[in-house]
């Protein structure tokens, strides 16, 4: 949709620290649209674990044809512990994900200054990696069944697909990403071809042969235990990701606690060829413990949301908000207890709206000075 019709985004909070956090981004959100004179219209849809109480599914049989007009999605977190989470998750976002064919998860990982990560001694800039993940097949395919279900001699059946084409654009997505990206042009396969004898040996050969197509990216392919050490002890050394669905899930929460706090870690479910909404969360879940305290770190989505600008071509919103949340971070005044302060998701919501209050007059003054 073009910028002067304004963009409709879904924003769909779900459960848990997903209705605090995805409220605190909208807010945001709203202020962006104000300083850009660009309008938002945002959709907010009740799905989730209280809408399955009530209707038996996580979300109406007709929800995918709501989603399918919005120009984005920003999403919070799905999971209830009152409900089995192959239900709740098969239910709502997996399927969005799949039917969207947003074949790629994007997960950067930073550590920011004015933030500690649990590594010894990382100062910031030693953590600086984006998690390229499979988004649509592999361990995720949901392929199988049980024979004899709830029998002594159950059996359960859960089968992996890796397609070639399925591999290869995703690593290719990665490889681009890699020279786009301008940071050390380094891709880091990850596999487990040692035991999972088909699969990951396709991935394996795919990467293996679109090297060639990017001279200017030095590579490196890791068997998935070994890079779990090396991301604790070298992760400098990592620049760009790219691994199946399930390895990507888990690199990606490992690389969020690097970088200080999974409260952090934005991601984006991309259909790079634009055929479908792109969908934007953060890469943590509904977080029961903590849920309804108020204490939930916003700013996981609000990197995610600040992804979502980028992708819908406002790259000013999104640098202002990304510049407001470091420079939060930097300050650290104002933080949740995930990264050791006492403040609530209120009160950071409030900073980062002051922060970029601040810093657009700033570039406005700066602008102004640039013209005379
Ligand atoms: P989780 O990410 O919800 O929580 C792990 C830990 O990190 C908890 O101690 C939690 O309090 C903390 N945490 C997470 N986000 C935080 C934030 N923004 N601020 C401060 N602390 C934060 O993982 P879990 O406990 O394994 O899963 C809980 C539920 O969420 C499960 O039902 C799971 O299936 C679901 N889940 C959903 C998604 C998603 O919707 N994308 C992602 C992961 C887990
Ligand atoms: C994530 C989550 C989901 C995933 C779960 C909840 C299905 O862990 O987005 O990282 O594994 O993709
Ligand atoms: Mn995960």
């Amino acid at each position: 949709m073009a910028a002067t019709e304004g963009f409709r985004l879904a924003a769909i909070p779900g459960d848990g620290i997903g209705c605090e956090v995805v409220p605190a981004a909208l807010e945001v959100l709203e202020e962006i649209g104000k300083r850009l004179t660009v309008r938002f219209q945002f959709l907010t849809y009740d799905w989730g674990s209280d809408f399955y109480f009530k209707h038996g599914r996580m979300m109406p049989p007709d929800a995918l044809d709501q989603l399918r007009g919005s120009d984005a999605i920003l999403l919070g977190a799905i999971g209830h512990p009152e409900i089995q989470d192959h239900i709740t998750l098969n239910g709502l976002l997996l399927p969005i994900r799949r039917a969207f064919d947003q074949y790629v998860n994007v997960r950067p990982a930073i550590l920011y200054p004015g933030v500690s990560s649990p590594l010894a001694g990382a100062s910031p800039g030693e953590v600086d990696l984006v998690v390229v993940r499979e988004n649509t097949e592999g361990e995720y395919a949901q392929a199988g069944g049980f024979v004899h279900h709830g029998n002594p001699g159950e059996v359960a059946v859960q089968v992996s697909v890796f397609t070639r084409q399925g591999v290869e654009r995703v690593i290719r997505y990665a490889f681009e990403l890699a020279v786009r990206r301008n940071g050390k042009r380094r891709v880091t396969s990850i596999t487990k071809s040692n035991a999972q004898g088909y699969g990951m040996v396709l991935w394996d050969r795919v990467f293996d042969e679109l090297k060639s197509d990017y001279p200017q990216v030095e590579t490196e392919s890791l068997l998935v235990d070994a890079a779990t050490v090396h991301l604790v002890r070298r992760p400098h050394s990592f620049d760009v990701v790219v691994a199946s669905n399930l390895f990507g899930d888990i690199l990606s929460d490992l690389s969020a606690a690097l970088t200080g706090s999974i409260g952090l870690a934005p991601s984006a479910n991309l259909d790079p060829l634009r055929r479908f909404p792109s969908m934007f969360e953060p890469v943590h879940g509904s977080a029961p413990d903590i849920a309804g305290k108020g204490v939930a770190n916003p700013l996981a989505t609000f990197f995610s949301a600040a992804m979502m600008l980028d992708h819908l071509g406002l790259p000013q919103g999104s640098a202002l908000l990304d510049a407001a949340i470091r420079s939060v971070l930097r300050e650290g005044r104002v933080r949740t207890p995930d990264l050791g302060g006492h403040s609530t998701c209120r009160e950071v919501t409030e900073e980062v709206i002051r922060t970029m209050g601040f810093l657009g007059n700033d570039w406005g003054a700066q602008l102004r000075q640039e013209e005379t």
